[in-house]
């Protein structure tokens, strides 16, 4: 999509680091924004802010894990602007590091419900929508690096970018034939909020006897270290590569010098039929 200019763009997870990012960019590339976020205060300053700096905002507190939640987003957003024609599948979380087996349900169902739900909740009710219309549209869903490789510890977050990374090249194959654009931005490191991703867990998810985090060797440690810091990437420099690839129709977004050395270690295993390394 070449021009972005007073198109309408929902951005999901709005209201901080590379949401938030994506917002301000749009903002200055012209583009009305719909802005969903499940934490209303941060949600209301940043439609403020984008607001005094002149962008068009209708924000709205949503929960992408909730499908009535997201379908009221989607009928809200069409009602104020007539049509969706960008789609920024982005809220995620993440919970403490620790061994597949030791954390616990809740970790599963909320990082899966807000990952990975989120993303198919957003599938199901805009896809149909941008397909009336008929009109150029495209959707970015945030997977991330951990989407396509994987370390010891990160059990919950990592499935549910390995179901993000499907659901977005699945619909890239599906939408050939249609005039919406399909990319799937996979980053690595961005210093962002979700090092407090646990503000957003829900009262229902949450278990005051979880186990503490226990980051594994060779795994993330749960706090930014100094070699991740040393390739991290700013929010706003990922917002500008994922517009140029909406502008280029570029289906990958990976975003960090790394990927892809630990592509081809991921793939130098798995065809030479070696454990995961
Ligand atoms: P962030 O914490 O700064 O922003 C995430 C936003 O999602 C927050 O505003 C939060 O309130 C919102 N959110 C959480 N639960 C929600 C729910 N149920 N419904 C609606 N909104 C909800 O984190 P960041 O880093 O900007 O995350 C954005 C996306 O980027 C996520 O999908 C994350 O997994 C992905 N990502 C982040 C990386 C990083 O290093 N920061 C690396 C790779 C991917």
């Amino acid at each position: 999509m070449q021009e972005i200019r007073d198109r309408v763009a929902v951005v999901t997870g709005a209201a901080s680091g590379i949401g938030l990012a994506l917002a301000q960019r749009l903002a200055s590339a012209g583009a009305r924004l719909v802005l969903a976020d499940i934490e209303g205060s941060a949600l209301e300053a940043a439609a403020e802010a984008l607001e005094r700096g002149g962008a068009e905002v209708f924000a709205r507190r949503t929960d992408v894990s909730s499908a009535e939640s997201v379908e009221g987003l989607a009928r809200e957003a069409l009602n104020r602007f007539g049509s969706v024609d960008l789609l920024f599948a982005n809220a995620g979380v993440i919970q403490a590091m620790g061994p597949t087996w030791e954390r616990p349900v809740e970790d599963y169902e909320w990082v899966l419900g807000v990952n990975l739900w989120g993303p198919i909740h957003c599938v199901r009710s805009f896809v149909p929508r941008m397909l009336q219309t008929k009109q150029p549209a495209h959707i970015v869903i945030t997977a991330s690096m951990s989407g396509l490789s994987v370390v010891p510890g990160n059990g919950p977050y990592q499935i549910s970018k390995h179901g993000a990374v499907a659901l977005a090249e699945t619909l890239r194959l599906e939408l050939n034939e249609s005039a919406i654009g399909v990319s799937c931005l996979c980053p690595g490191f961005v210093p962002t909020g979700i090092l407090h991703a646990e503000r957003n867990r829900p009262s229902h998810l949450r278990r005051e006897d979880a186990p503490p985090e226990r980051p594994l060797e060779g795994g993330w440690t749960g706090e930014p270290t100094p070699e991740l810091e040393a390739i991290a990437r700013a929010p706003e420099e990922i917002a500008e590569q994922v517009m140029t690839a909406v502008r280029e129709d570029r289906f990958w977004i990976l975003t960090h010098e790394d990927a892809r050395a630990r592509l081809l270690s991921r793939f130098d295993a798995l065809l030479e039929s070696c454990r995961p390394h």
